[in-house]
C-alpha cells in the first residue's frame, strides 16, 4: 500500500514535465516550464543540433526572447537577450566574423544589438552601431527578415515603406552593417522570409499588408537573388488567408531522409497581443512549377534528424456529438448537435484522462465568430472560451486545446454563449481526445 502511494506521487511528478510531443498550429504553445511562449515575429535557427527561437515578447517590452530546442517541440525559455533595447519589432539573428548579433527594427529602422561572447544564448546583448535606414537611398521599412545563403552570405530582408520589398546584402563587419541593394521588388507586401530549396530555387514568401488581420501570403520565385523575382501565387486558398496566420520566417531541415521546409507564421490576434499564437506547417515545395502549398494538419511532428514529418496515426478517441448527452434546446441531425447555445449544451461523459495536459480536438463551427463564444468545461469546473485560446476558433471546423484531465473518467461539457444582445449559435460534430501533448 506505502509503496503504491508513493509510486503514485512519484508518477504526478514525473507527469508534470510538460513533455510536448506535437506541433499543434495556432494553439497555445507553452515552454518546458509550462509558460505561453512568447516569441512573436521571430524566427528559428540551428547552430549544432540546438534550434534557436527568437521573437518578441509583449510583456517584456517588446524586447527579444530566446528559446531553445533539439526538437522543435519542446521549447525551453533562455530569457531576454537584452534590456537595452525596447519596442523592438521583428528580432533575427546574424552570424558574422565569429560574433552573433540580434537585428530587429526600432521606429523604422534597424538596430543592432551584440552578444558579449561566441554563442547566440546571452541575456547581455549590447547596443552597437547606428540605427540604419536602407542603402541606397535611405529608405525607412518595416518587417524585416534575414537569409543565409548555401555560401554562408547574410542578406537582409524588407518591407520598405514605399512599397518595395528589399533584399540587401549584410556588410560583415563589426559590426555588421546593412550593404548595397540585391533586389528591388515592388508590391504592397510585407513580412518577407526567404528560404532556398534543395532545386536550388529561392522561395520568397510575404503577406499584404492588412495589419493584425490575416491575409493571403504571396509566393514569389527566382533563380537568383538579384531576380528577376517572378510570381505573386497564393500559398494556400485565398480564402483561408493563410490559415488565419501572417508570415514570420521560413526554417529549412535538411534531413538524413528527406528535406522539409516550414513555414513560421504568426497567428495575430486583434491587437497582435501575447494572447496571439504561432501556425507553423510544412510547406510541399513544387520546384518544376514553382508553387509552394501550405499543409494543413490540426496537428504535426517533424524529426529533426531525418526531417520526415508525421501529420496522422496519433494515438486518440474519438467521440461523436450525437452519442453525448443533449442538454436543452439543442436539435441532432445525423451525427452533429446543432443550434447549441445560452439553453443547451452538449456532455461528454467517461473521457479517459490521464492526469495531465492532452490535446482535445473540438470539431465544431460557430454562425458568427464575433458575436459570441464556444466554451468547454471539464468536470464541472469554470467554463473556458475556446477562441481566447485559440486562433483557429470560429476559422477551423478542428480547434486542439489543451486541457488538464484527471486520471480515469471525465466529463466534458461544450456550450455557447452569446454576447450580449447577439444571435449566436454552434454546431459541434465530436471531439477527439489525445493521449499527448
Ligand atoms: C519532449 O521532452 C520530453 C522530456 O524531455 C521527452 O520525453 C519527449 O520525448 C520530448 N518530445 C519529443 C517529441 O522528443
Ligand atoms: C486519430 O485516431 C485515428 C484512429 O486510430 C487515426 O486514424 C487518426 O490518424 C488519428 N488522428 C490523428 C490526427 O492522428
Ligand atoms: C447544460 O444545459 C442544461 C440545459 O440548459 C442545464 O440545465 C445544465 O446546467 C447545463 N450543464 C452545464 C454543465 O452547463
Ligand atoms: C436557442 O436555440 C433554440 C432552438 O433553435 C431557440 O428556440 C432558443 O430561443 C435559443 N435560445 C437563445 C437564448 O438564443
Ligand atoms: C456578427 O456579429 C456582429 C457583432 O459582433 C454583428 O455586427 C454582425 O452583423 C454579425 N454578422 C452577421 C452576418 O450576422
Ligand atoms: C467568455 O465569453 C463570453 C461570451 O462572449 C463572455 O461573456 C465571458 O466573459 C467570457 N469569459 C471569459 C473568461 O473571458
Amino acid at each position: 500500500m506505502k509503496f503504491g502511494a508513493a509510486f503514485a506521487l512519484l508518477s504526478s511528478f514525473v507527469s508534470t514535465a510538460l513533455a510536448v510531443s506535437l506541433i499543434v498550429p495556432g494553439a497555445v504553445w507553452t515552454d518546458t516550464s509550462g509558460t505561453k511562449i512568447q516569441a512573436h515575429g521571430g524566427h528559428v535557427i540551428k547552430v549544432g543540433t540546438t534550434f534557436y527561437w527568437l521573437g518578441y515578447s509583449n510583456a517584456a517590452g517588446i524586447r527579444p526572447n530566446i528559446y531553445t530546442s533539439t526538437d522543435l517541440m519542446n521549447w525551453t525559455h533562455f530569457g531576454i537577450a537584452s534590456t537595452a533595447v525596447s519596442a523592438m519589432y521583428r528580432p533575427k539573428f546574424v552570424s558574422s566574423g565569429g560574433k552573433w548579433y540580434i537585428w530587429g527594427q526600432i521606429n523604422r529602422e534597424i538596430v543592432t544589438l551584440v552578444a558579449p561572447g561566441s554563442t547566440p544564448l546571452s541575456t547581455a546583448y549590447t547596443l552597437t552601431g547606428s540605427p540604419q535606414l536602407l542603402p541606397p537611398d535611405a529608405r525607412s521599412f518595416s518587417d524585416i527578415g534575414v537569409f543565409v545563403d548555401d555560401n554562408g552570405l547574410n542578406y537582409f530582408l524588407s518591407s520598405a515603406d514605399s512599397n518595395n520589398i528589399q533584399i540587401n546584402n549584410i556588410n560583415a563587419g563589426t559590426p555588421i552593417t546593412i550593404g548595397t541593394r540585391v533586389a528591388d521588388i515592388g508590391g504592397s507586401l510585407e513580412a518577407p522570409g526567404l528560404f532556398k530549396s534543395s532545386g536550388g530555387i529561392y522561395y520568397l514568401i510575404m503577406s499584404q499588408k492588412t495589419g493584425w488581420r490575416a491575409d493571403p501570403d504571396k509566393v514569389y520565385w527566382a533563380t537568383a537573388l538579384a531576380g528577376p523575382w517572378q510570381g505573386g501565387t497564393d500559398i494556400v486558398p485565398e480564402a483561408v488567408n493563410t490559415y488565419n496566420s501572417q508570415n514570420s520566417a521560413e526554417l529549412v531541415i535538411k534531413g538524413t531522409s528527406m528535406t522539409s521546409y516550414i513555414f513560421l507564421g504568426d497567428a495575430w490576434d486583434s491587437t497582435g497581443s501575447d494572447a496571439s499564437n504561432y501556425e507553423w506547417l510544412p510547406i510541399a515545395v513544387s520546384d518544376s512549377a514553382h508553387t509552394l502549398t501550405l499543409q494543413n494538419h490540426a496537428m504535426w511532428t517533424v524529426n529533426p534528424t531525418t526531417g520526415v514529418v508525421t501529420s496522422t496515426g496519433f494515438a486518440n478517441t474519438t467521440f461523436a456529438a450525437a452519442d453525448a448527452i443533449v442538454g436543452g434546446s439543442a436539435i441532432v441531425k445525423k451525427r452533429a448537435v446543432h443550434n447549441i447555445n445560452s439553453s443547451s449544451n452538449v456532455t461528454f461523459t467517461n473521457v479517459v484522462g490521464r492526469g495531465d495536459k492532452q490535446w482535445v480536438s473540438f470539431q465544431y463551427t460557430v454562425s458568427n465568430v464575433t458575436a459570441g463564444e464556444a466554451h468547454v468545461s471539464v468536470n464541472g469546473g469554470a467554463p473556458v472560451n475556446l477562441s481566447q485560446l485559440n486562433s483557429r476558433a470560429g476559422h477551423y471546423s478542428t480547434v486542439p486545446v489543451a486541457l488538464s484531465l484527471k486520471q480515469g473518467s471525465n466529463t466534458l461539457t461544450f456550450g455557447a454563449t452569446a454576447a450580449d444582445g447577439q444571435d449566436f449559435e454552434a454546431h459541434l460534430e465530436g471531439i477527439q481526445v489525445f493521449d499527448d501533448y
